[in-house]
């Protein structure tokens, strides 16, 4: 059991069940995100309250939900050491961005980049949508959390978060530590055409996909039309790329080195990128046919972080209701 003492900073994240990780996802930000769990308190969630923004199917929220699941704890996020979770296992939260909501001002959440660029994407304009910021900040806060990793497109949102504590607590009493941010890597993964990887753009590689459909995939990453024997360019190579999130210096430098001198073609560092994707998922994917064979296991990890998550949330409701002149909710 992780120790939630004072002392320790805590670091929270989010993670929207949008489908199946790839690799930007893993080495922008799952791989870092799992390796903190060493360092700090960490709470990680699933966000499916925010996901209802935008799925509507709910075998679709159910099946995403599951697979991040799955996916994070095969990955190696250790349940022993961070707390995981699902949202709404805690609906504690959505009474803090009730409350938060009176403290936030329409100005602030009318000027959210993230909400502009979903409607301009076609996602439908609810209320949901747009309050979107306020119930990220009640995840933030109603866990008191210090350090919230992010991707770029989210720190708006932290600094809304920012806001919103420091106006509560100027209103009511320093109920909330003002969280900072941390940004996620820069992701420097190409994606099979070579911009970068996004779910978005279609141009993704699977975490978990492996045989025929993972060959097929590697084997169409987009390179120069450069013949076998034509000396080529580390520099300006997709599979080059790619191959160095996996490889160590060394192997880096011998494959550059032949691409360079010329008679080695795209297929066969292609070849040599399947290899490597190849062994360095194989413990991730063993663990997770394991995990899938035993989905009561996955259900038991969920709910008891949700248990430790919850009993942390009720309490700072508790401060949160005293400090506006509320009785404290009868907890069951
Ligand atoms: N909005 C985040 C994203 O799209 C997910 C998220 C929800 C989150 N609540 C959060 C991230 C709280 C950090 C903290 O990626």
């Amino acid at each position: 059991m992780p120790s939630p003492s004072p002392a320790r900073r805590r670091i929270l994240s989010g993670v929207q069940p949008s489908g199946k990780l790839h690799l930007g996802n893993y080495f922008g930000a799952v791989k870092q995100h799992i390796a903190l769990q060493d360092e700090a308190d960490c709470f990680y969630f699933i966000a499916d309250y925010h996901a209802l923004t935008t799925i509507s199917d709910p075998n679709v929220l159910r099946e995403n939900t599951r697979d991040v699941a799955l996916d994070y704890l095969a990955l190696g996020l250790d349940p022993q050491k961070a707390t995981f979770f699902r949202q709404s296992d805690v609906p504690e939260v959505t009474e803090l961005a009730w409350i938060l909501s009176t403290v936030t001002n329409m100005g602030l959440l009318e000027r959210a980049v993230s909400y502009k660029e979903k409607v301009d994407k076609g996602i439908e304009a609810s209320v949901g949508l747009f309050t979107y910021p306020m119930l990220m900040a009640a995840d933030i806060l109603i866990y008191r959390s210090h350090l919230v990793p992010v991707g770029k497109d989210q720190v708006q949102h932290i600094e809304m978060t920012q806001d919103m504590a420091g106006k509560f607590n100027r209103a009511y009493g320093e109920v909330f530590p003002i969280p900072d941010f941390r940004l996620d890597k820069e992701s420097k993964v190409p994606g099979i055409d070579g911009q970068k990887m996004s779910k978005s753009y279609g141009n993704t590689i699977e975490i978990f996909a492996e045989g025929k459909p993972l060959q097929k995939r590697v084997m169409s990453i987009v390179t120069d039309s450069k013949t076998v024997e034509e000396p080529k360019d580390p520099a300006q190579c997709n599979v080059f790329a790619l191959y160095s999130l996996f490889a160590t210096d060394t192997e880096r430098q011998t494959l550059a080195e032949r691409y360079r001198a010329g008679g080695m073609g795209y297929g066969e560092s292609k070849k040599l990128l399947l290899d490597k994707i190849n062994q360095y998922f194989a413990p991730a994917r063993e663990k997770r046919r394991e995990l899938v064979r035993n989905p009561d296991t996955v259900e038991g990890v969920l709910r008891a972080s949700a248990k430790r998550a919850r009993a942390e949330a009720q309490t700072t409701m508790a401060l949160v209701r005293e400090a506006v002149g509320m009785k404290p909710a009868s907890v069951s």
